[in-house]
């Protein structure tokens, strides 16, 4: 597989400067951050909701190559199951697009190169690190590939796309839909699972993980949601891996 010499989601400035209009016009439209939810919050360990939306078990059947990478088999259904939550307290959203995003969006890295997924993804400037824009544009190329055949709408697959693109390396959301799937994105680090298995990606012991959670990850959450949903879930994780004794 050839590596682009410049980043993708970089490719097309005319293209780019009109995203940004949609970035500035959800930061105009949503200028309480975090943002505040109008719906019910549920702050409850996420295994007592896992992500109940049957009709999404042939999206999963379509990828399951893809979850075998990187841990996918466990970070995207516990992703899914807080994009389910968010959309509950975020009931303006265009729920199917939150949940198809979120279930797609990192499927990209089961088609790039699997020895650089450590080595640059994870290392360093990771957010700007070659491999994370290909593994954006490779989820695209899966959700192009797997979801006409499941019915979705062309307009539905390009939007899709728009949240998969640029999930990790573009700043600032561009919509409520792509900044639940970011939120969410982020959430499942937070279980006890996620600790787990993120910690070892980035060379941490689970306290100091944890701790690089709350100074670092909890400040880039978009919504009040999101935010009181980490919360609880940190507090869960500290006691239950007693990270204030074992550190
Ligand atoms: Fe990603
Ligand atoms: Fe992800």
């Amino acid at each position: 597989m050839s590596t682009p010499k410049t980043p993708v989601a970089e490719a097309d400035p005319a293209a780019a400067e009109s995203m940004d209009a949609l970035a500035e016009s959800f930061a105009a439209e949503y200028g309480v951050r975090p943002v505040p939810a109008p719906g019910p919050v549920d702050t409850t360990a996420i295994c007592t909701t896992p992500a109940a939306h049957e009709e999404l078990d042939a999206l999963w059947k379509s990828v399951v190559h893809e979850t075998r990478t990187r841990g996918n088999d466990i970070h995207l259904p516990i992703s899914l199951a807080f994009a389910e939550r968010l959309c509950r307290a975020y009931p303006d959203a265009d729920a199917e697009l939150v949940r198809v995003s979120t279930l797609l969006h990192d499927t990209g890295w089961a088609h790039v190169d699997e020895s650089r997924i450590i080595s640059e993804g994870f290392k360093g400037d990771w957010r700007k690190a070659a491999i994370r824009y290909e593994h954006e544009q490779r989820g695209c190329d899966v959700a192009r590939r797997v979801l006409p055949g499941l019915g979705f709408s062309p307009a539905f697959v390009e939007r899709t796309c728009e949240i998969i693109d640029g999930h990790d390396t573009r700043p600032v959301a561009r919509s409520l839909e792509d900044a639940l799937m970011r939120d969410a994105d982020r959430l499942w680090r937070f279980d006890r699972a996620g600790i787990a298995l993120a910690s070892s990606w980035f060379g941490m012991d689970p306290a100091a993980y944890a701790d690089r959670l709350a100074s670092e990850i909890i400040p880039e959450l978009i919504t009040q949601a999101a935010v009181d949903m980490a919360t609880a879930d940190l507090n869960r994780s500290n006691c239950l891996l007693k990270t204030a004794v074992i550190r």
